[in-house]
């Protein structure tokens, strides 16, 4: 069998060329990332979804980047050859430049990711062509963007109109033009993909911008049904983990009320000698120092 080679940047180019579609999935564990390994992905992403399917909070916005960072070194030591992006988390890249670059560089060198990703047109195009020009390669973000969802009126589908699917298409061009390698569209309308993929050089991953874009990304805990929080209309579930954890952990729950767990094959045996032997200094200690271990312990002040 032949070993799959890491997944490059050119290799990603190529395959927009080819109509070959491109594979991403969020991860931000290990055994998630060996998962996405053995499942032969093309990238995973550390998504800064985390904030909501791993930490619990309810928007994206919440996460630090050093949070960020300790999920996506965890990712790292999971993954061989999908293409690894880290996720700048809002409020790590807007300020400047410099803060753009300083944020990506930490992604790089204490993470090892191989791509950083950012959110939105406007100021972040400056910031991803600061990036890109420091050597970090870019991935953007245009549409539906999480971390600016309350600017956006909410979490809804964007390009809905013309005005706003002149600015996901001004964005992105811009977004291209800056020097990213890829984009993401999110919660946009199928015929925009439709339009738009084909205008744009670089491959387009989709989120709920239908089946034109060059590939497809999925959150992890919604493509395996393990988050009990809102499911976007464009999720497909692959699986329904949720419940099936559920009832592991409460058959484990009613085994242990039981006695049930731990049965003998799950537990450490003694030679009986070595039993006897250490019963015997039980007995012995116990009559030498009058309870130290199995002596009447109830006239003993503490
Ligand atoms: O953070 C994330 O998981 C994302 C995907 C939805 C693309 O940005």
């Amino acid at each position: 069998m032949s070993e799959r080679k890491p997944v490059t940047l050119p290799q990603l180019a190529e395959m927009k060329l080819n109509s070959e579609p491109i594979v991403m999935v969020t991860a931000y564990d290990y055994p998630s990332a060996e998962v996405a390994e053995a499942a032969g992905v093309d990238l995973v992403l550390v998504g800064d979804t985390a904030a909501m399917t791993v930490l619990g909070h309810s928007s994206t916005t919440p996460v630090s980047l050093d949070e960020m960072l300790v999920l996506a070194k965890a990712v790292r030591r999971g993954l061989r050859t999908p293409l690894l992006v880290g996720d700048l988390p809002f409020g790590s890249y807007e300020r400047s430049d410099e803060q753009a670059i300083e944020t990506a560089t930490r992604y790089v060198k204490e993470a090892g990711c191989d791509v950083v990703k950012l959110e939105r047109g406007g100021a972040s195009v400056e910031r991803a062509r600061a990036i890109v020009r420091a050597g970090i390669p870019v991935m953007g973000h245009v549409g539906l963007t999480p971390q600016t969802a309350t600017a956006l009126g909410g979490y809804r589908a964007q390009g809905r109109t013309a005005d706003q699917a002149v600015q996901i298409a001004e964005e992105a061009k811009a977004l291209q033009e800056a020097g990213c390698f890829a984009i993401v569209f999110e919660a946009v309308p199928a015929a925009l993909s439709e339009v738009l993929v084909p205008q744009l050089a670089i491959p387009v991953i989709g989120i709920g911008a239908g089946a034109a874009t060059d590939g497809q990304v999925l959150v992890w805990h919604d493509l395996l049904g393990i988050y009990g929080g809102h499911t976007p209309k464009f999720v497909k579930r692959y699986a329904e983990l949720r419940g099936q954890m559920i009832e592991a952990v409460g058959a484990y729950t009613a085994d242990v009320r039981h006695r049930a767990f731990p049965a003998p094959e799950h537990t450490y045996s003694i030679d009986p000698e070595e039993l006897e032997a250490f019963k015997r200094y039980l007995e012995q200690s116990s009559r030498a120092s009058e309870g130290a271990f199995g002596g009447d312990w109830s006239a003993t002040e503490i």
